[in-house]
């Protein structure tokens, strides 16, 4: 469905570049569900943002590939972006509670996603106007919208603004706006953050729902290991900008290779088992505008040797369909 090669974003600021986005490559598979994840800042929304040609100013993408269906979206201009973004494209993007507009009623805010793509013509513009065969076709379909992601009586919700929404509702929403166009793939970035715990399980529930009716491809940033361990096929794990290791779920969770990883899983209270001490990461995030020249992991790692310092490592397949950035996976 989607394949990402060598991508890069790079903002230019005062102390250097920063690279948030460093040379990462994955493929979605057709229907799949692929989790990407690692801490705050290692680049996780600007590779989403990328995808969709939306990395905010100064940042830009300055190098790489993204092939969805036969066409590099990089290359495309902006009314062919366009095209593809929201119709077969749609994100949920992070801090999604700020994603609808307060004055708008949320039902005029999923009828215009709609109107925007021209999913359905109506024979004059204003909310829910009729078509030519009389009937309200936009309206109709605003309310299926909020039926399948579950918003009760849509019909007199429709008419409510987001205030009188709950988290939740309010997210669901968001939810039927970014499906109201039928994407083919969908970028969830923390889509369940703001939620509490039980809403959040019912909006993952929703998104699985949506991925195995429709066969909608998506990618779900987390920062939330067991969220993504339970939810996606596969993991991509995320260090300083660069993927550092991508696998099936169960692989990388119970057999991972990378150092990272392995750190990651053993800082984690709801991944250790019960009674063994959490073992935290010694140091800290390389600054991103400073990277050392070697692996951006080199300053952390217990296993690191000369060549971790000195040269990027590679990407090595360990298992087939099971790789890490690592020169120890050599
Ligand atoms: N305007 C900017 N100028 C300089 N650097 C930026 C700018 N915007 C983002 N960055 C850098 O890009 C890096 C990646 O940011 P990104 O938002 O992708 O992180 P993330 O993995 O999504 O983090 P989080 O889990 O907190 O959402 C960050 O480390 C940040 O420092
Ligand atoms: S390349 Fe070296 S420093 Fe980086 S994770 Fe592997 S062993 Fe550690
Ligand atoms: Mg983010």
């Amino acid at each position: 469905m989607l394949r990402v090669r060598n991508l890069a974003v790079h903002f230019p600021t005062r102390r250097g570049t920063v690279k948030a986005v460093n040379d990462v490559s994955f493929e979605l598979n057709d229907g799949e569900i692929l989790g990407l994840v690692g801490e705050s800042g290692c680049g996780k929304s600007m590779t989403l943002l990328a995808l969709m040609g939306l990395v905010p100013y100064p940042g830009e993408t300055v190098a790489g590939e993204v092939r969805f269906q036969g066409r590099d979206l990089l290359k495309l201009g902006r009314d062919e972006l366009r095209q593809v973004r929201g119709r077969q494209i749609a994100m949920i993007f992070q801090d999604p509670l700020t994603t609808l507009n307060p004055v708008f009623k949320v039902g005029e805010q999923i009828a215009e996603a709609l109107r925007v793509h021209n999913i359905l013509k109506p024979e004059k513009r204003g909310l829910f106007s009729r078509s030519a065969s009389g009937t309200d076709a936009i309206r109709e379909e605003v309310i299926r919208l909020m039926e399948a992601v579950g918003i009760p009586a849509p019909e007199q919700r429709l008419e409510e603004y987001p205030h009188q929404f709950s988290g939740g509702m309010q997210q669901r929403a968001i939810i039927a706006i970014a499906l109201s166009c039928r994407p083919h793939l969908l970028l969830a970035d923390e889509p369940t953050t703001a939620l509490d715990v039980t809403v959040q399980a019912q909006i993952l529930d929703l998104l699985r729902q949506i991925n195995q009716k429709e066969g909608t491809g998506i990618i779900l940033v987390t920062h939330n290991l067991a969220v993504a361990a339970e939810f996606c096929q596969r993991l991509a794990v995320m260090y300083a900008g660069q993927l550092m290791e991508l696998g099936p779920t169960e692989a990388v969770i119970f057999d991972p290779i990378h150092p990272y990883t392995k750190g990651l899983l053993r800082s984690l209270p709801y991944l250790v088992p019960k009674g063994s001490p959490l073992v935290p990461i010694p140091g800290s995030v390389p600054d991103l505008a400073q990277l050392p020249r070697g692996c951006p992991y080199s300053s952390r790692c217990e296993l690191a040797t000369a060549a971790c310092w000195e040269q990027s490592s590679p990407w090595v397949e360990v298992q087939p369909g099971h790789a890490a950035r690592c020169w120890r996976s050599t």
